[in-house]
């Protein structure tokens, strides 16, 4: 039922009370969440009420469920209890804006996981700016395109990074597997291309590829 990514976001999401899903378009994730009793509520949010009504219509045959729907931007119009929430399928600047705008709920979040579409290494430095520390990673390819996962919560204490880690993922470069590598080939290709483009020999970014692919050749 759920594609790659989405079946990627809900393995890193920890048996909970209540996710809410902001931008849930399908519903599908909260769906397989709740059929699989991985969480016992779900809130479906939405800023469309086109896709918020496509959602009740893929929930219909399973009356059982506990869902609720709420149509509002990010979590701005909801002040139940939630412990777990979803951001995902949007770009980088989106997920700034919904986390921005409800940031003293999101501190009290104790699982919230994000999925950008873009700027993944500006994510990750937004997240750590903002005191969310990254606890856990992972990355899919599906059909030709990479996507990056990032599980995070809120901590006073700043998590370290290096410009490694910011750019390509503590968790990633930890369990460094083979889409792994293969997603650090595909960004050394375009790293390459801009670089070409401003007639350079190399940069900052390439170097730090080049260190990680170094770091494991013996994938199977
Ligand atoms: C491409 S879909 C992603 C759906 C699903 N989260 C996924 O990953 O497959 C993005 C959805 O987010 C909704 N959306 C965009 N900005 C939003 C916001 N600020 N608050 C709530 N929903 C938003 C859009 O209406 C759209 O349905």
């Amino acid at each position: 039922m759920l594609n790659k990514r989405l079946r990627a976001i809900a393995e890193l999401i920890k048996p909970c009370d209540t996710l809410f899903d902001v931008g849930s378009d399908h519903g599908f994730l909260p769906l397989y969440l709740l059929i699989n009793k991985k969480i016992k509520k779900a809130i479906i949010g939405e800023i469309n009420i086109g896709p918020l009504e496509q959602a009740k219509k893929n929930f219909m045959k399973y009356p059982e469920l506990n869902c609720e729907y709420v149509l509002s931007d990010g979590l701005n119009l909801y002040n139940g209890l939630i412990d777990t929430v979803v951001i995902a399928g949007m770009g980088f600047e989106t997920i700034q804006h919904i986390i921005l705008q409800d940031i003293d709920k999101f501190k009290k979040i104790p699982q919230i996981v994000i999925q950008s579409n873009t700027k993944i290494d500006q994510l990750r430095e937004f997240i750590n700016s903002n005191n969310f520390e990254i606890i856990d990673e992972d990355i899919v390819k599906d059909r030709k395109y990479f996507y990056p996962i990032i599980k995070v919560k809120h901590n006073e204490l700043r998590q370290e990074l290096s410009n490694e880690e910011l750019l390509f993922g503590p968790y990633l470069i930890k369990k460094y597997n083979k889409i792994f590598y293969e997603y650090l080939l595909f960004c050394k290709r375009i790293e390459e291309n801009i670089v070409q483009a401003q007639k350079k020999e190399s940069s900052l970014r390439i170097q730090i590829i080049d260190r990680l692919l170094n770091l494991n050749k013996n994938l199977d």
